[in-house]
């Protein structure tokens, strides 16, 4: 049992809805690893509160930061006084710290997280030929990651074609020396092949991409955490693929959040 105190440094993660989250729990258990005083709480806030919260937080002296997920990744971008490249890059903040004269400091930390997974997973993605499928906000954030942490090669293959060529082109921008390309549903050419859509959630959804593609020698990584197997890692893992699972992604990401919003070790 925790004793809150006048003490008690308070965060948040501010969503809507906000029920499903389990950020609280998660970061209770790092808090007491790291013998925090403090306390991560639920916001509750529409889109349209996202604002008035944030000029609120700037002047709450015992607030450390927040979690900000989905709907207000992208609003909190501008709603930060300063934000990091990546987080620039990719238009969205997951995570904001408060520093001690009241200004917001935010970054994005989904690509990073992705790839300190793979890293603990043993896989090093440098000088790796990748194909990405999805070009939604968690491919974004995982392309630009990818980039900062060495690739070859990017091809992204996505529904729609135009968000994949937008990721490109800022991917082009940053990082000229990735080779990039549109790709087809074809990932056999890639070392690492990512499956960033939200396809395999459910039961009976179609593959995002032509798995009967997949080589032996492939890495193959899913983002989705329910269910762990995805039919996707499943058919690659009997391929003889070695695989990714989702959940890691989201674990590596709590560590570098607490740091993020500087809860002491
Ligand atoms: N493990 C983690 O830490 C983590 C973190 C963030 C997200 N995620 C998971 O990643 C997934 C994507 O999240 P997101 O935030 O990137 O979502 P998003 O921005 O809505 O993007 C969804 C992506 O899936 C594609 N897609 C959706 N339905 C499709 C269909 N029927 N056929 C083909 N493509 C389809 C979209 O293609 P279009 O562009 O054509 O619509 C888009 O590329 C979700 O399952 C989410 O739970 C995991």
């Amino acid at each position: 049992m925790i004793e809150i105190t006048g003490n008690t440094r308070l965060y948040g993660i501010v969503a809507d809805p906000v029920a499903q989250v389990k950020t609280p729990q998660t970061m209770r258990k790092v808090f007491d690893r790291r013998g925090t005083d403090g306390v991560l709480v639920p916001l509750h806030v529409p889109p349209e509160g996202l604002s008035d919260l944030v000029q609120a937080l700037r002047s709450l002296r015992n607030f450390g930061g927040m979690v900000v997920t989905v709907p207000h990744k992208t609003g909190m971008v501008e709603l930060c006084d300063v934000v990091t490249p990546e987080a620039r890059a990719v238009g969205a903040v997951n995570i904001v710290r408060r520093e001690p004269d009241g200004t917001l400091a935010g970054d994005i930390l989904d690509g990073k997280g992705f790839v300190e997974g793979l890293r603990q997973s043993g896989f090093n993605p440098e000088g790796l030929a990748v194909f990405l499928c999805g070009a939604g906000g968690a491919a974004r954030a995982i392309a630009f990651a990818l980039a900062q942490a060495g690739i070859r090669k990017l091809s992204i293959h996505n529904r729609t074609q135009a968000a994949a060529q937008q990721i490109l082109q800022g991917i082009q921008k940053l990082f000229p020396q990735v080779e990039t390309a549109l790709g087809s549903q074809d990932p056999m050419h890639a070392d690492l092949v990512i499956n960033a859509t939200s396809l395999g959630m459910k039961t009976g959804d179609a593959f995002a991409f032509d798995v009967s593609r997949l080589q032996p020698n492939q890495i193959v990584a899913e983002i989705i955490m329910t269910p762990a197997l995805t039919p996707l890692l499943e058919f690659a893992q009997a391929k003889g693929c070695r695989i990714q699972y989702g959940l890691p992604m989201l674990e590596c990401q709590i560590e570098m959040m607490a740091d993020f919003m500087g809860v002491a070790k």
